[in-house]
């Protein structure tokens, strides 16, 4: 474990682990979600999802990467079960597809700091104008890939997890602050009853299955990031309590993150939650109107304040995305740690330019595909996320908790688990996490696969 590199504490962990789910997915992701999806329905669907199916996966992910001490792809071969490594290429596919859309919303999100610092509310009505700059928003996407590179080529314990300890309480409060502004705003109730009061005729596959990916996608679960974290964790920790502080962690993010949004949407909108579904672009045009209401130096200082923390946010998230590629590379193909960071970076910037040049820059780009039924094309963007996160991660989940209950068995996840967990064995969480990984997980698999085929 020494020449690996661990957490060195068991603070650091939670903390590294806690900053790869929360993220753009939750402050970003989850809102427009949750506006497409029809409001409050697709948020009952995914606090289930999170609970009753994230949560087995996270801890069995940490627990087959503490056991073996690996990457995705070498924890299957150490395990014995050679086979089974593709369920590992699969979450390394994922990373680099994630990662390569990821970076380009974050070098908005970056781009924005210096908007806000400047005063200009208006970047609101300007957005589309904004993504279509192309050379300028690439630079802020590059500025961002290095940045997420130098801090893996440094290791995952380091500046890393001292920064997440103190940054992400802020975070924290500053959008609860922004909840209770926004609350007091007219018409904020009515995106409060578009939150919180669900429609449950708005359900359907395609709500179904975008709360499970979202779900998947938040909690960084599904393609090996918590096995690769999980590698470097201490036989002592707790993985079941972690597991359960991370996950309520991140969801209770993403749910003040709505509290804040919806309201102000409803302030926006006078009441009608007119663009509510507008996609990925809903929190780049809510946000900067909301610190133009509060306005002036306290709306500018509000805005930067706000962006640099998603930046670091989204950092935090970045650089776990990265480290999973880059695990692999160090420990299968046997490639200096600081060369595989800066290989696998570059590459994984080359494969984000369609999702750059998707957002108006590029018509092809933009309308990239038609799916069947839909009133209008889907920028790359939005399909390479659609994929990566709606099938590749919840088949991966699966999969992965498949694995566990059926081919590596359960009694020897449960050793794993019982270390730094004494309680564990025997316990209703046990049964619990035996029930999902054996039965309900394939279950879901098994519906993934009939609705998209
Ligand atoms: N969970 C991160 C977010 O919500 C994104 C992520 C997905 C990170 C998968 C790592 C792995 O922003």
């Amino acid at each position: 474990m020494a020449n690996r590199g661990g957490f060195s504490s068991r603070l650091g962990f939670i903390a590294a682990a806690a900053g790869s789910a929360v993220g753009l997915g939750n402050i970003w992701g989850f809102p427009y979600e949750v506006g497409q999806g029809g409001g409050a329905a697709f948020v009952v669907m995914y606090l289930i999802f999170c609970f009753i199916l994230c949560y087995p996966v996270m801890v069995t992910e940490i627990a087959i990467g503490r056991k073996t001490e690996k990457n995705p792809v070498g924890a299957f071969n150490a395990l014995g079960f050679k086979k089974w490594s593709f369920v590992g290429k699969l979450g390394i596919l994922s990373g680099f597809l994630i990662l390569s859309f990821y970076n380009v919303i974050a070098g908005w999100a970056f781009g924005y700091i210096f908007e806000m610092a400047s005063g200009n509310f208006g970047i609101a009505e300007q957005f589309g104008e904004f993504v279509k700059d192309i050379f300028k928003v690439g630079a802020y996407g590059l500025l961002f890939m290095a940045t997420t590179a130098y801090v893996v080529s440094k290791g995952v314990s380091g500046g890393i997890e001292k920064a997440a300890k103190f940054l992400m309480p802020t975070l924290i409060v500053m959008i609860l602050a922004l909840v209770v502004y926004s609350l007091t705003l007219p018409n904020a109730v009515e995106g409060l009853k578009f939150y919180l009061i669900p429609d449950f005729s708005e359900i359907n596959a395609e709500v179904v299955t975008n709360a499970l990916g979202q779900a998947f996608f938040s909690l960084s679960l599904g393609m090996g990031a918590l096995i690769t974290y999980g590698s470097y964790v201490n036989k002592k920790e707790n993985i079941v309590s972690a597991a359960a502080f991370i996950t309520l962690a991140d969801v209770g993010i993403a749910v003040i993150a709505g509290m804040m949004i919806f309201p102000l949407i409803g302030f926006m909108s006078g009441g009608t939650m007119e663009g509510v579904g507008s996609g990925p672009a809903l929190i780049f045009v809510t946000l900067p109107q909301i610190f133009g209401t509060i306005g002036g130096t306290l709306g500018a200082i509000a805005g930067t304040v706000f962006f640099v923390l998603l930046c670091f946010a989204a950092l935090t998230s970045t650089v776990s995305l990265l480290e999973v590629p880059v695990a692999y590379v160090v420990d299968e193909k046997k490639v200096k740690r600081k060369r595989a960071v800066w290989l696998v970076a570059g590459l994984i910037y080359l494969i984000g330019i369609p999702s750059l040049l998707g957002n108006g820059y590029s018509d092809f780009f933009s309308n990239f595909i038609t799916y069947p039924g839909a009133e209008s094309a889907t920028d790359f963007l939005s399909f390479i996320a659609n994929v990566a996160n709606d099938s590749f991660l919840p088949l991966g989940g699966c999969l992965i908790v498949f694995f566990a209950a059926h081919v590596w068995k359960k009694h020897n996840l449960d050793e794993e688990l019982a270390n730094g967990s004494p309680n564990y064995k025997g316990s209703f969480v046990q049964k619990y996490l035996h029930f999902a990984i054996s039965y309900l997980a394939p279950t879901i698999l098994a519906f993934i696969f009939i609705i998209t085929v």
